[in-house]
């Protein structure tokens, strides 16, 4: 039937792939049938190629049913039709958004039925966050997420082993041929996942700046664009809001202190950008669940902050926390879950306005204390990480705390002191501008 040599040539020579063809590469990948050089060689024709829209549909639609998909028909019935809608980041630092979008959207009666993953190198995985909860279980079976989904209204399971198994061969082997960024390729990994996951509506949040894959607007736009068409190529609904990710998100990085952040979000309070985007992720869920045009998004930020404001969603959490075995005692008190045996001051050397900050040296910080993990198989401590004392175009002083370091080990500690001072810079602002704003664009 098809030559995999002939569609290598054919895509190196910039032809387009049909359906059959995209298949065909996709399924005989997935089953050991075309070996890793040939996939290799096609991956890399992609990346100086590319692919359009059409093909990239056919790519997602493909890697998305090369394993389960998940039927959320049930949990649909429930409410009465009400369509099922996800969110997805693309990554950054300090990104905890789910655990008060979640709780939010339930408090508001509509049902968030979310997958996610384990963190790896740099970015940290809301289910390593959530496992920082002791007891707190992510390891459901499909029959306990949804029956969950259905009574609590909030769910997060850990990925299952056989959602979207093509792209998970194909991304390792993206990781090591230097083929990972490429937006076709970028946009069918994470759409296949999400639809692969059962969504009617996805909100993405596509990062941009120095801790994400995207390091400027144009290239977020660009990414943004794309996932939007195949989602709606492929049938969904998809709005996708850029943040800033020049700085981590929130003043918390690392697994139970970013828990902690969350927690107080829900209480009402917290960092502001975090509670912004938050906000407005979960302002723009409500819109799509209830398929309203843009002119309703004032009415749904005012829902949103009502639930936040009057406890409900902080409730929520409770309920979906205790449901998944967590103790919710941390909840009640300031700071309740395990802390760092040393806070370790990170004082300004220079002084000035915060100009800039390699927000991937935070995350390597948070890395290098055993916050994270290099490999899939490390395991983490989730008492340690950085608290981040100012956000960019702050004005600080010399001797002035930059950042805490949540530490159990001294010289680890020193390693990640290192990643701090290097990754924060004090000087003069250009063109005097100093706050940038964190939602740089929403597309729809
Ligand atoms: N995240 C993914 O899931 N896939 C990519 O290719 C990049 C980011």
């Amino acid at each position: 039937m098809y030559s995999m040599n002939e569609l290598i040539l054919k895509k190196r020579n910039g032809g387009v792939l049909d359906e059959g063809e995209i298949r065909y590469i996709i399924k005989e990948y997935t089953d050991g049938n075309i070996p890793d050089y040939q996939m290799s060689a096609f991956l890399m024709a992609v990346w100086f190629k590319g692919m359009n829209d059409e093909e990239t549909s056919f790519l997602t639609m493909a890697m998305a049913e090369s394993g389960d998909m998940l039927d959320l028909s049930e949990i649909k019935k429930s409410t009465g039709g009400q369509p099922i809608i996800d969110k997805h980041s693309t990554g950054g630092v300090g990104d905890k958004t789910t655990l008060i979008i979640g709780p939010i959207l339930a408090a508001l009666g509509v049902h968030v039925a979310k997958m996610s993953g384990r963190g790896l190198g740099h970015t940290g995985g809301t289910i390593d966050k959530l496992e920082s909860i002791p007891g707190f279980s992510s390891e459901l079976t499909e029959e306990e997420f949804l029956e969950q989904v259905k009574s609590v209204g909030f769910a997060d399971m850990c990925q299952t082993r056989n959602l979207a198994p093509a792209d998970k061969k194909i991304y390792a082997l993206r990781d090591v041929t230097g083929t990972v960024d490429n937006y076709s390729l970028i946009a069918s990994s994470i759409m296949s996942k999400k639809l692969a996951s059962g969504a009617d509506g996805i909100v993405l949040d596509v990062k941009c700046g120095s801790g994400a894959f995207m390091k400027d607007i144009p290239s977020a736009r660009k990414l943004a664009d794309i996932m939007v068409r195949i989602g709606k190529k492929c049938g969904r609904n998809v709005t996708a809001v850029i943040s800033d990710m020049n700085e981590p998100l929130g003043r918390f990085v690392g697994n139970s202190l970013e828990v902690m952040e969350a927690v107080k979000v829900l209480q009402g309070g917290g960092d502001e950008r975090l509670c912004e985007l938050s906000v407005r992720l979960a302002a723009e869920m409500l819109l799509l669940a209830e398929d309203k045009k843009e002119s309703g998004l004032e009415d749904a930020l005012k829902r949103v902050n009502e639930v936040l404001s009057n406890g409900k969603a902080l409730q929520k959490f409770r309920e979906f926390t205790a449901a998944q075995g967590g103790d919710t005692g941390f909840t009640y008190e300031d700071g309740g879950l395990e802390k760092a045996k040393y806070m370790i001051p990170v004082r300004v050397e220079k002084a000035g306005i915060l100009v800039s900050c390699d927000t991937e040296k935070v995350g390597l910080a948070t890395l290098s204390l055993g916050g994270g993990r290099e490999k899939l198989t490390d395991s983490i401590d989730p008492a340690v990480g950085v608290e981040i004392c100012h956000h960019l175009g702050d004005k600080v002083e010399k001797g002035d705390i930059l950042a805490i370091i949540y530490a159990n080990d001294e010289s680890k500690a020193e390693t990640a002191e290192k990643y701090i001072r290097e990754a924060y810079e004090t000087g003069i602002p250009e063109q005097g501008n100093t706050k940038k704003p964190l939602i740089l664009d929403i597309i729809r």
